[in-house]
């Protein structure tokens, strides 16, 4: 028989303390097949190890010298079973996109094509080293250029930097090269104007870029406050940055005025265009007189992420901002050859204000984000703004008979529907609520982000759900909010039926404990 696990963790330890009464407890603290899981540290022996060595020879000589370990390294041994077993379990206990709806707002956690797996796991593209003679890797060249000219096109914008590797990477690859063109007219400038309706990671990066940040507010009805930013302008002003769509799922529709502005100050126009799965197909920021924009491919062209990466954000930069691109970029010569234009290349590189990674980006992302943009079509990608911006309508509108939706006014949200949780009854609020999701077998959506809203609550349904799928999760919202207005303090201890209870997240965050302390 086995013995019950020893991190001493029951599932009916939680459902006792929660007052249900459920079935006898089990012997061994697993509840039908969903096996709970120890850390490997204490299921782990140290006499134990999953691969078969040869005796060491005694009389084989020492090559290590001074780098001969000491003493014991420490780690646990498995068998391969008991190893494999271990992961599993532990993945069982994963929450992902191919698991359930995913309603995560500015994450656009949607479908990934299985299409997109094939065809980047093919060997010349996934087993390709970063310094195979570019003779041999044309292809792969190929690829990233003709991703480039999609992303040009799409975005109506002339010039493409590939290499960084997220939307946050992107951010600092488009204010350095902003920086650089200021440098280059001899106009060092210290700020950079970020509207509160952007998102976090905008004045992080431009913090992080060495600028002062300053802060514009937002209208009641959710967008820039273009009279208090243009108040703001000046000779000090390097850029503005703003998201949009906005982080309160509005479009920002003064975009135009704002850029004539800026231009008209002698600033540079950053969008950030992680939320580009709302308008692409429908709007070109080019049009808009964005000077850079970074595009998450790993959200708008699908590819998957989460859990830190991996990511590529791609900078799309205007005629003014081109000539300062990072290297290395890929040209094509009369012949149709692809070639990489590197340091070296002191003629064809131009004042480029340096380079964002080792190498060329992420190869597997590009090959994801153009298969999804071939197999879609222009067309097709046109329909995945509408159906991402026709279901998060849908949402909202769903919801807003009982859910605070402080922006249900001004007009359609875009790709996500931002609530708050003004109504909520005793001292219930949004974290409840997402706990509760959890219990109904729903990731949360994202919480307390914006900030403008107090409570917030952000669900994007991405445009991969169907109705049925929403219509289920819009049930299961509706039911998890009601006991939330009506003050239904058992949503306090929730949930009652995750694998954990309730933690406690600021000392997670704070005081991680990342070592085992047997
Ligand atoms: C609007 C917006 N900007 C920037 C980012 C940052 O992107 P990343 O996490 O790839 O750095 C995100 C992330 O999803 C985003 O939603």
């Amino acid at each position: 028989m086995n013995a019950p696990n020893k991190s001493g963790w029951k599932p009916e330890m939680q459902v006792a303390e929660s007052g249900f009464v459920g079935g006898p407890a089990t012997t061994t603290g697993n509840r039908a097949l969903m096996l709970e899981e120890p850390l490997l540290f204490e299921i782990g022996r140290a006499d134990v190890t999953g691969v078969d060595l040869p005796p060491v020879d005694a009389s084989a000589p020492n090559r290590l010298g001074g780098l001969a370990r000491s003493k014991a390294i420490g780690l646990v041994g498995l068998t391969e079973p008991e190893t494999v077993r271990h992961y599993t379990r532990l993945s069982r206990q994963n929450y992902g996109i191919d698991l359930g709806f995913f309603p995560l707002g500015s994450c656009t956690m949607k479908h990934n094509p299985r299409l997109n797996e094939k065809v980047a796991r093919l060997p010349g593209f996934a087993d390709i080293h970063p310094l195979a003679p570019q003779s041999t890797v044309q292809g792969a060249l190929e690829v990233v250029h003709q991703l480039g000219h999609w992303l040009c096109t799409l975005t109506g914008m002339p010039a493409v930097a590939m290499s960084p590797k997220a939307g946050a990477h992107g951010e600092l690859c488009g204010i350095l090269a902003i920086r650089a063109a200021h440098e280059a007219r001899g106009d060092a400038r210290e700020v950079v104007l970020v509207p509160e309706s952007a998102h976090g990671t905008n004045p992080a990066t431009a913090a992080f870029a060495n600028y002062r940040v300053e802060d514009i507010p937002a209208t009641p009805e959710g967008r820039v406050d273009v009279a208090a930013l243009k108040a703001r302008l000046g000779p000090d002003v390097a850029a503005v940055m703003i998201t949009n769509p906005n982080t309160c799922g509005l479009f920002e529709k003064d975009f135009r005025e704002i850029a004539d502005a800026v231009h008209a100050a002698g600033g540079y126009v950053y969008c950030d265009g992680a939320n580009f799965n709302a308008i692409v197909g429908k709007v070109r920021p080019g049009d808009l007189g964005v000077d850079a924009m970074h595009i998450n491919l790993h959200k708008t062209f699908s590819t998957p992420h989460g859990g830190g990466g991996p990511g590529s954000g791609p900078v799309v930069l205007s005629e003014a901002l081109a000539p300062y691109a990072p290297l290395p970029f890929i040209r094509q010569n009369a012949e149709g050859t692809f070639y990489l234009v590197e340091e070296e290349d002191r003629e064809e590189r131009g004042p480029t204000f340096g380079r964002m990674t080792a190498f060329h980006g992420q190869m597997g992302m590009f090959t994801r984000a153009l298969t999804y943009m071939l197999s879609h079509g222009a067309d097709g990608l046109k329909q995945v703004a509408e159906d991402a911006v026709l279901n998060a309508n849908y949402i909202l509108r769903s919801m807003e008979d009982i859910l605070h939706a402080p922006f249900a006014d001004s007009g359609p949200c875009m790709h996500e529907a931002l609530f708050g949780d003004k109504d909520f009854g005793g001292d219930l609020s949004t974290l409840d609520v997402a706990k509760g999701l959890i219990d109904e077998g729903y990731h949360p959506m994202t919480v307390y982000f914006p900030l403008v809203v107090h409570g917030a609550m952000l669900v994007e349904p991405t445009e991969t759900e169907s109705k049925a799928a929403i219509d289920q999760f819009i049930t299961a919202f509706r039911a998890v909010v009601e006991r939330a207005l009506a003050g239904d303090e058992a949503l306090k201890q929730a949930p009652y039926y995750a694998p954990r209870r309730r933690l406690d997240e600021t000392a997670a965050a704070r005081k991680p404990k990342l070592a085992f302390e047997g």
